[in-house]
């Protein structure tokens, strides 16, 4: 089997260049027997060869996280961490934690300076930034669940990345390029396989230290990064480096099954992530909101279905922010959040024909309670299902390679509201719920989500994107159910974004014509055009049981089925 990868593997490399080519159209790749929809050619191929050896979705995902911890370091990682949501061929579902958790010494002015300041950078660059990393111990715990084949051939093939090396894009090599000064500033051991004067694309870059770092984790599991000699290099990268993981935070670290968020619209069933992500309550709020309305004939990207959308958007992100934490560690009101009655009420002061401003929108008040990430999706033979979105949170997260081991660090620490009103790198802010507190798990916007109808597999959907995460895979859910649209088509379809503040609408370019825009500014809506939002790499499951790939044209994602 391992043998067998290895030749796999090399010949990969030589059809790399070609599989980039075939997914930029608008009907996606379709296949009988299973599929893999990744940010990276590779990791997509990898994953797809495990379901061809016989391993389930589970084993396909666990490889996948792996190879793109090689190919993919921007944001695949095993320094970072994520959240899985698994369906089976039977119905059930499952949902993983694997974030990162916050280390023993942490507490809630650590990023504040002189005169109640931020201090610039410090949580999202450096040491300092990182959380406890969560990925590993997901992939143990999801293996001893659900996995059938041997946990080696699930990291033989990232190993072999990593130790033979592989060519870049040439998207690759320019984020490369563009982090060079970062990784020279925010590492006390420059990682040399990563500094070059300048990357090209088909340019081969090798991991040695990341592929000596896997071997420990193939033969000892969990111990191989959370004991012995990675958590030596862990520790020691944190005492060079001015970070506070202890020995004790990787011991006490461990990922968590939660009990999934369950949503019905319009006779479909979707499960997504619970706290300590916000994805699938936001998502929830966002379906019920809109639930009650006919959006297939107030038309696609029309005025007044964007205005009800962003209207809907406005109130979920001001629920998020008051609402939404660890539940470990604060009380969130999930059951009421998510009841349609609350989200249609949040709704009865929605006026169709004017924005409301943000400022006027405070968060529900209850009586009894208080950009860079990687989504795929997989769906095997036997029709179970996975969603993953994995994230070291901003681009190469903290920028720091633990030295000798390889890996890059998370700097999801930003992900907390570090100061309350503050806003993070995406623009959110918070208070109580999400306050740093030590071992607690900073709030998430990951919304990796699996819809079935009639009981049966339909959609597999996630993205990247920090806060645009919820809205994008709200619009692909709607795209398809609503709107008819096949998968790929969904995928490439122009996306929008509001999250109650700042209070504009964010839209891609060139999707939102102008007389579209000046209408919608004439209700009292802003507007800020971004390049792109999101990555949506998701899988359909077509009327005659065959799946259709969404592989993102806005990166090298792409569809690899059988
Ligand atoms: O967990 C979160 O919500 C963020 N750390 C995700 C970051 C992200 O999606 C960056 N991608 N563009």
């Amino acid at each position: 089997m391992t043998k067998q990868f290895i030749s796999f593997l090399s010949l990969l490399l030589i059809l790399f260049s070609c599989s980039l080519t075939e997914q930029k159209t608008k009907k996606g790749l379709t296949a009988k027997a299973g599929m893999v929809v990744s940010a990276h050619p590779l990791a997509s191929e990898v994953g797809i060869g495990i379901l061809k050896n016989g391993g389930n979705a589970v084993d396909a995902a666990i490889a996948v996280q792996f190879a793109l911890a090689v190919v993919y370091p921007v944001a695949g990682n095993i320094g970072g961490g994520g959240f899985m949501v698994y369906r089976s061929n039977r119905g059930e579902s499952y949902t993983l934690d694997y974030r990162e958790a916050a280390p023993g010494k942490a507490h809630r002015n650590m990023y504040i300076g002189e005169n109640n300041i931020v201090i610039k950078n410090l949580s999202t660059r450096g040491q300092l930034a990182a959380g406890v990393p969560g990925v590993i111990d997901g992939m143990v715990k999801a293996y001893e669940q659900f996995g059938t084949l041997s946990w080696e051939d699930l990291i033989m093939p990232a190993i072999a990345l990593a130790e033979d090396g592989f060519p870049l894009s040439s998207r690759e090599a320019l984020g490369l390029n563009n982090n060079k000064e970062n990784f020279l500033e925010y590492n006390t051991v420059t990682p040399e396989n990563v500094i070059r004067d300048k990357w090209k694309e088909g340019d081969i870059i090798y991991y040695k230290d990341l592929a000596e770092t896997l071997r420990r984790i193939r033969d000892n599991g969990r111990a191989g990064f959370y004991a012995g000699k990675t958590a030596d290099l862990i520790v020691a990268e944190m005492e060079r480096g001015k970070g506070w993981i202890t020995h004790k935070d990787l011991a006490d670290y461990e990922a968590k099954w939660r009990k999934p968020v369950i949503i019905d619209y319009k006779g479909y069933k979707i499960v997504s992530m619970p706290p300590p992500s916000s994805g699938g309550i936001a998502l929830a709020q966002l379906l019920e909101s809109v639930e009650p309305y006919d959006l297939t004939s107030l038309g696609w990207h029309a005025v007044e279905n964007i205005h009800l959308i962003v209207e809907a958007e406005r109130r979920v992100y001001a629920d998020r922010a008051a609402h939404l934490g660890d539940p470990d560690y604060y009380n969130v009101p999930a059951a009421l959040l998510t009841d349609p009655e609350y989200n249609q009420n949040r709704m009865s002061d929605f006026d169709p024909g004017m924005a409301t401003p943000s400022d006027e929108i405070f968060a529900g008040q209850f009586l009894t309670e208080s950009e860079q990430t990687t989504h795929f999706s997989i769906v095997d033979n036997d029709r179970n299902a996975v969603a993953v979105t994995t994230t070291l949170n901003g681009a190469y997260g903290s920028k720091v390679f633990v030295a000798g081991a390889g890996f890059i660090l998370n700097n999801e620490m930003d992900d907390f509201s570090i100061k309350p009103g503050f806003a993070n790198m995406y623009g959110l802010t918070g208070g109580e719920a999400n306050a740093i507190e030590p071992g607690k798990r900073m709030l998430s916007s990951m919304t990796p989500a699996i819809v079935a109808k009639d009981g049966k597999l339909f959609m597999v959907v996630g993205s990247p994107g920090g806060s645009t995460i919820i809205t994008s895979v709200f619009q692909n859910i709607i795209n398809v159910v609503d709107y008819g649209m096949g998968m790929q088509e969904s995928v490439e379809a122009g996306r929008y974004h509001h999250q109650w503040k700042p209070d504009m609408i964010m839209f891609e370019k060139n999707t939102l014509d102008s007389i579209t825009i000046r209408q919608l500014l004439k209700m009292g809506h802003k507007f800020y055009e971004r390049e792109s939002i999101g990555r949506v790499d998701a899988i359909l499951v077509l009327a005659d049981g065959t799946l259709e790939g969404g592989a993102d044209p806005r990166g090298d994602d792409t569809a690899v089925g059988y």
